[in-house]
């Protein structure tokens, strides 16, 4: 095999049509990482989100359950919820005609339904969509039959860990989120993933992250270290923009963990980093060929999470301005006829060439 092999082409990254089809069958058919549950307290609190082309509630009932359901009116058809979040008392009431739908889906009231008996409230109750919790978030699937959750998920996150139980040492579910930034990036989201998987941009534009984690310099991403993650400079006292000391390592992670870099992309719109302290986890929003919203969210020990964060979260929020700087710089190329038949991928970047293989699979498929 030649060191250089090809990219995906330009068009893959700005055709309308090429991004219509990974809306359907990437994001619209995989488990989606959509809303930190505990954001949702309270009976009545919603979040919308958008998945692929659509609108999606995830709301918490008086049982005390999530539940998910299409952001659209049975009726004729209105946006039930447009707010991103808010808190119903009783029912979700669409503003346009008042159907009413309880928290659980049925739909519970609507203006002169005493003339309408026949009605059937489950029929036209919101429709749902499944609804999994795995690391304190809520993971929708919009397809009629989900891909396993263990399999496609769990199982696709743990796989690079060597050991499938490391991740659960930092019990994200029960830790506090510490910081969340929204990153509006004008790039495609397969620039995003693409620059996540690979470290040969890291001595280049990264020089905090590389002072801490040296091994990225070589230009070798956290992912080729399978199984024992990328180790901290002997002087680097925590995972801090200067180095400087962060907080105690979280309980159960252990000793072979401690001092060491974990990252891992379970596709199509996650990225978790693992790091003694704390968690930091990425979701992907893809809004158009050029557009991805990035929620990154810093997760802390329920103990710490008061405490003066600014040099801890400093460090991957630097990492990320300058990722996403690289990725809108790139973004112009991909419509540039230089870049019709794409780039190269040097030896340090060939795992990319399985994440273009996985998508053309799914886009084939
Ligand atoms: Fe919602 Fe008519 S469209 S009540
Ligand atoms: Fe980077």
């Amino acid at each position: 095999m030649s060191s250089l092999i090809p990219t995906l082409p330009g068009r893959s990254y700005t055709d309308p049509e090429i991004f219509a089809e990974e809306q359907r069958r990437i994001f619209e058919s995989l488990w989606h990482c959509a809303v930190r549950s505990d954001e949702l307290t309270r009976p009545g609190a919603f979040k919308t989100v958008r998945i692929g082309r659509e609108s999606v509630i995830v709301v918490r009932g008086r049982d005390d359950r999530l539940r998910a359901f299409l952001n659209v009116c049975r009726h004729r058809g209105a946006r039930l919820c447009p707010e991103e979040s808010g808190e119903v008392k009783r029912t979700i009431r669409c503003s346009y005609h008042a159907w009413a739908y309880d928290l659980d889906g049925t739909l519970v009231a609507a203006p002169n339904l005493v003339k309408m008996p026949d009605i059937d409230r489950v029929r036209y109750g919101m429709l749902p969509v499944h609804l999994r919790e795995w690391l304190g978030y809520t993971w929708l699937c919009l397809a009629d039959e989900p891909p396993d959750f263990e399999e496609s998920v769990k199982g696709a996150a743990t796989e690079r860990l060597g050991d499938p139980a490391a991740i659960d040492r930092y019990h994200v579910d029960k830790l506090a989120l510490g910081r969340r930034i929204v990153y509006d990036v004008k790039a495609n989201w397969k620039l995003i993933v693409e620059n996540f998987m690979e470290c040969y941009h890291c001595a280049t534009i990264h020089p905090e992250l590389t002072a801490v984690l040296p091994e990225f310099a070589g230009g070798f991403a956290a992912q080729y270290y399978v199984g024992h993650g990328a180790l901290f400079a002997e002087k680097a006292e925590g995972f801090t923009i200067d180095g400087s000391r962060g907080f105690a390592k979280l309980p159960d992670v252990s000793d072979e963990q401690d001092r060491r870099y974990y990252a891992i992309t379970v596709k199509p719109q996650v990225f978790i980093n693992l790091v003694p302290d704390h968690v930091i986890l990425h979701r992907m929003f893809p809004l158009e060929a050029d557009r991805t919203i990035v929620e990154c969210d810093w997760l802390y020990h329920p103990d710490v999470v008061s405490k003066n964060l600014d040099k801890s979260v400093e460090l991957f929020h630097r990492v990320n301005e300058q990722d996403f700087e690289a990725c809108e710089q790139t973004q112009p190329g991909m419509s540039s006829r230089a870049y019709r038949d794409g780039g190269v991928l040097v030896p340090s970047e060939h795992h990319i060439q399985k994440f273009h293989d996985w998508v053309n699979q799914r886009l084939r498929g």
